[in-house]
């Protein structure tokens, strides 16, 4: 298999993790199998882009559509959600001395308040990291992320701070929750869906998108060279020629 030399590697990569629902039917197993197996595959793949030296990182965990699932499909994403967290406290020593700073983007408030503590904690634990930036959007929708933005536009221009004409995009960026990172340079999105599904509109105006038929919980390091190796291959050309 060609592979990359990792020359070029972007500096923010977006994964929806799709496909965990699928991979359980195909084995006669519950849904929340696939979310299970899921969840390593996402410790394994956000280790080894954190070990090739990807800076920033994120993962499409829960989107504000997920709500619509079953209850007890929610409870088993949140329950994991919640030992991941609990996982990531235990080991935070690790984390800090590899340089991970874990952020979470998504409306938070709708969370339970254990899930929203741990959050805050973690958030908070490993805000001096810079090496790897590790996010996990979870209740997470595009168009809310900039419509809250926007909201808090039209306060600054009702206070009078602001005049409408003066709103440039780089206020609207500064309202995200991304704010201070750089935008998606690669969307991969396995399991053979073709759409964004409301993951980081704006933050991927530009981005280079990689998809692929294998399911989320089958997702190996190599699919993720490939995705690279393809990424390095793309004429990126913002409107230029
Ligand atoms: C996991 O994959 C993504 C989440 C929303 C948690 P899915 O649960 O969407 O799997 P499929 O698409 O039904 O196979
Ligand atoms: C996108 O997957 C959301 C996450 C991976 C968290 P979905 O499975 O919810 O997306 P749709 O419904 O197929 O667009
Ligand atoms: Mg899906």
């Amino acid at each position: 298999m060609e592979k990359s030399d990792f020359s070029v590697l972007p500096s923010h990569i977006g994964i929806i993790m799709d496909g965990n629902g699928r991979w359980a039917k195909k084995r006669g197993l519950e849904r929340s199998k696939g979310h299970i197996e899921g969840a390593k595959t996402f410790r394994k793949i956000g280790e080894y882009a954190g070990n090739l030296g990807i800076s920033h990182i994120s993962f499409y965990a829960f989107s504000t559509e997920n709500w619509a699932r079953p209850q007890n499909e929610v409870d088993a994403i949140m329950q994991l959600f919640y030992e991941y967290l609990e996982e990531a406290r235990e080991r935070l020593d690790e984390n800090l001395e590899k340089g991970i700073r874990l952020r979470f983007l998504g409306d938070r408030a709708a969370l339970s308040p254990e899930l929203q503590y741990m959050m805050d904690y973690i958030e908070d634990a490993t805000k001096e990291m810079s090496k790897v930036n590790l996010n996990i959007a979870v209740n997470y929708g595009g168009q809310q992320e900039i419509l809250h933005s926007v909201k808090k536009i039209a306060q600054r221009v009702r206070s009078g701070e602001l005049s409408p004409d003066e709103i440039s995009l780089d206020d609207i960026s500064a309202g995200l929750y991304t704010s201070d990172q750089p935008p998606v340079d690669l969307v991969i999105r396995p399991s053979g869906e073709q759409r964004l599904s409301n993951f980081l509109l704006w933050q991927s105006a530009y981005a280079e998108f990689w998809y692929s038929d294998v399911l989320w919980p089958d997702f190996t390091t190599d699919d993720l060279d490939k995705a690279l190796l393809a990424y390095e291959k793309r004429n990126r050309r913002f409107g230029g020629i």
